[in-house]
């Protein structure tokens, strides 16, 4: 079956996560993605984090599945004639290195335009223009600087990052989407155009609720499903909100069976408005569904700690699996928090895709996330990722090297 980027050669000058993470995407929707890398030494995470001496980190394995690695020292002049080649021949370049580093090379925006108008560079950044655009940036970095930092964990202890990658994934994925919209307007125009993902951009676009929130707070001095409510006090800031739902149905992560010992063992429960007289029900508390200062969403927020407290009660004397499956039946949103082993070992994640069990050559069996996005008609194979410079005598090829000069510009220290 044909995938829906097949002949779209992506030039990926990505490396450690978030510009991986978007050329890894257009790779599993059928793009032909050309990592370039350092020869000796490649991208650095195929080194950082190992679980095994010489071999491939799965930091690097799970960022880089479906690409080709060619090796090219593109500070070498006779390495940048191969840059070169490959930007008269790709239609994307992607990169994420520091503000600077390729016009450093001398692969300028007007550079790259003279070579082929029709390239798309994309690139990552911690900052857009401003005052930190030349500073160089990792994830939590930019959880910090995007404001999910100051608005996650609880109220009475410090900011905390989340362990999802929103400022590298994140930004990744979003550059991901430029990408393909700017190909699609090249269909129109001809032309290549500059795409920017800054991860400052990224992770406020995906904390844009607390924005809302600010301007809540701002208005009205209160935000009135937030747990400082009613008790508590806010300041200028929209403060953290522990488990609070960052939407209009108050929700919170409680007790169940068996939480003395097992970490995970909890629930993260909705109280949604339509469904509130069977919550009041399953948990034994029918008055509720009637009594005034319980019965409608708004009398229901002065009280929600109590509310939870009451619903936690119940909660523990299930397994959050028990309570999973009661609490579906009467359409009660409710989702187990679920341990990164019980995800690993889920089967319908593995019947989907969504975890895929790969083989590679030196590394053998291993876990990873394939595509988290499915297109009916491009469906996603995940291939191993490559060897550091595996591909580089295919792709010299391909661009009409000769073996004799890649051995010249292998000696050379070119490639
Ligand atoms: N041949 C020759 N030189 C190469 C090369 C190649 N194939 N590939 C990279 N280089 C050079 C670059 O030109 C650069 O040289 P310069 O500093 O002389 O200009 C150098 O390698 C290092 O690149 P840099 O990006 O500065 O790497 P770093 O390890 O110091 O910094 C980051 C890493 C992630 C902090 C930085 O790249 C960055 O801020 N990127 C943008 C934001 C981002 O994506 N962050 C998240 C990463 S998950």
């Amino acid at each position: 079956m044909s995938k829906a980027l097949d002949g779209v050669r992506i030039l990926d000058f990505t490396h450690v996560q978030s510009g991986p993470t978007c050329t890894q995407l257009l790779a599993w929707f059928g793009a032909d993605v050309i990592k370039v890398e350092r020869a000796g030494a490649g991208d650095i995470t195929r080194e950082q984090l190992r679980d095994i001496p010489d071999v491939d980190s799965l930091y690097f394995t799970m960022l880089n599945h479906n690409k080709r690695s060619v090796t090219i020292d593109t500070k070498n002049p006779e390495g940048k004639q191969v840059l070169e080649a490959l930007i008269q021949k790709c239609d994307v370049l992607v990169e994420n290195f520091a503000p600077g580093a390729l016009d450093r090379m001398g692969f300028t925006w007007e550079r790259i335009q003279e070579l082929n108008p029709r390239m798309i560079v994309a690139s990552v950044k911690g900052f857009g223009p401003g005052p930190y655009e030349d500073c160089k940036v990792y994830e939590n970095v930019a959880q910090c600087a995007g404001g999910a930092a100051s608005t996650t964990g609880f109220d009475d202890g410090p900011p905390v990052v989340s362990g999802a990658q929103i400022g590298d994934s994140g930004t990744g994925l979003h550059l991901a989407l430029g990408i393909v919209t700017a190909l699609y307007q090249r269909t129109q125009t001809g032309r290549g155009q500059k795409v920017l993902a800054a991860m400052q951009d990224g992770v406020l676009n995906l904390c844009r609720v607390k924005l809302r929130d600010q301007q809540r707070l701002e208005r009205t001095g209160t935000m009135k499903e937030y747990p400082q409510y009613p008790n508590g006090t806010f300041g200028e800031a929209v403060p953290r909100a522990g488990n609070a739902s960052g939407g209009g149905q108050p929700g919170w992560i409680l007790k169940c069976k068996g939480w003395e010992t097992d970490p995970n063992a909890y629930i993260y429960f909705i109280t949604q408005a339509p469904v509130w007289a069977k919550i009041c029900n399953v948990i034994g508390k029918e008055e509720w569904a009637t009594d005034p200062n319980y019965a409608t969403p708004a009398a229901r927020l002065p009280h929600l700690k109590d509310i939870f407290a009451e619903i936690e009660r119940w909660t523990m004397t299930k397994t959050k699996f028990e309570a999973m499956q009661i609490l579906n039946k009467y359409n009660i949103p409710c989702g187990p928090i679920l341990s990164m082993k019980e995800i690993a070992e889920e089967p319908s994640l593995r019947k989907t895709g969504t975890i895929v069990e790969v083989d590679h050559p030196t590394r053998g069996k291993y876990l990873t996330v394939g595509n988290p996005i499915k297109l009916s008609d491009s469906p996603t194979e995940v291939k191993r990722s490559p060897l550091l410079g595996e591909h580089t005598d295919e792709v010299m090829t391909e661009l009409g090297y000769s073996p004799e000069q890649i051995s010249a510009l292998r000696t050379a220290g070119a490639i």
